[in-house]
């Protein structure tokens, strides 16, 4: 596996690869878990070349948010994308992507008003921002985004259709522990006893999700209010539990007939101590 730093470099690299070839390419922030090593065999069956960033992105942290403590792992990532027989791990410094003269921003529109767009301000463009450089750097013809982070994908989509950007986004589903809480390198803050709550979160989006397939003629709230009620009594803070179309990501109100909106999915963010964190789940899905 090649490790390098320049964006330069990265980029006349690829460049000389995509003469022959095609390249998938996986985003990341490092302290790999399952999760990430997915999308990346994903990215193997797409692809003779694979890039992997990893790039803790200063950009989409705001003020008062884990940038400076976010879990960094180089060590142990670098031999699992090594066991993955990776190509290339693309790793720069702040300096390298965002020097001081740097002066650009991207804003994708409409997408990323609503859910985590009014919690996190600003966060959107600094990803958006981050992954136009990062796709020119790496030339991929594939890009993968898990679903978890449903908002950020439904983003990358938009940006890459309105900029025609010649690269495909691939999609893939989240990947859950044994009793469902999505795989994040968030997870690591939570203590023991937060963990044992955390399982809640899964339970509730599944509630959601048998109550909306059985009773698809309730409004919105009644079938949002039991797990609200649930993950609040193990001690969640919601930012939001909510329904929204996964076309456009605005919320449904509370008196919309559930059977009316279109590829329905809820979603939720919220705390459970100090951890913030995001999960989805369409509602259209079977259940399992
Ligand atoms: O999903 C992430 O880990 C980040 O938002 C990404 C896509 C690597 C951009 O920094």
């Amino acid at each position: 596996m090649l490790t390098l730093q320049s964006p330069e470099v990265v980029q006349e690299t690829a460049l000389r690869w995509k003469r022959e070839t095609k390249i998938a390419f996986v985003p990341t922030m490092g302290c790999l878990h399952e999760g990430h090593l997915r999308l990346i065999r994903r990215a193997k069956e797409l692809a003779p070349k694979v890039i992997v960033s990893i790039f803790v992105n200063p950009l989409q942290f705001g003020k008062g948010e884990d940038f400076e403590k976010y879990p960094r792992t180089l060590e142990l990532d670098s031999e699992s994308l090594e066991g993955l027989d990776v190509d290339l791990l693309f790793l720069p410094t702040r300096e390298d992507l965002f020097p001081q003269s740097f002066s650009t921003a991207i804003h994708v529109d409409g997408l990323t008003t609503a859910l985590c767009g009014e919690f996190r301000p600003g966060h959107f463009d600094g990803v958006a921002t981050v992954c136009l450089k990062l796709f020119q750097i790496t030339q991929a013809d594939f890009a993968i985004f898990g679903e978890k982070d449903f908002q950020q994908l439904r983003m990358i989509q938009r940006l890459t259709a309105d900029m025609n950007l010649p690269l495909t986004i691939v999609s893939h589903a989240t990947v859950r522990e044994e009793d469902g809480l999505a795989l994040s390198s968030r997870n690591r803050y939570l203590t023991p006893e937060e963990r044992a709550h955390a399982t809640r979160l899964p339970e509730s989006l599944k509630q959601v999700r048998a109550t909306f397939q059985s009773h698809p003629e309730f409004p919105v709230e009644d079938i949002l209010a039991p797990a609200r009620e649930k993950l609040e009594g193990v001690g969640f803070k919601l930012d939001y539990l909510t329904i929204a179309s996964a076309r456009d990501l605005i919320p449904a109100s509370g008196s919309t007939l559930a059977h009316t909106i279109s590829e329905p999915r809820v979603f939720f963010a919220g705390r459970l101590g100090a951890t913030r964190l995001i999960d989805n789940w369409s509602l259209a899905e079977e259940m399992t």
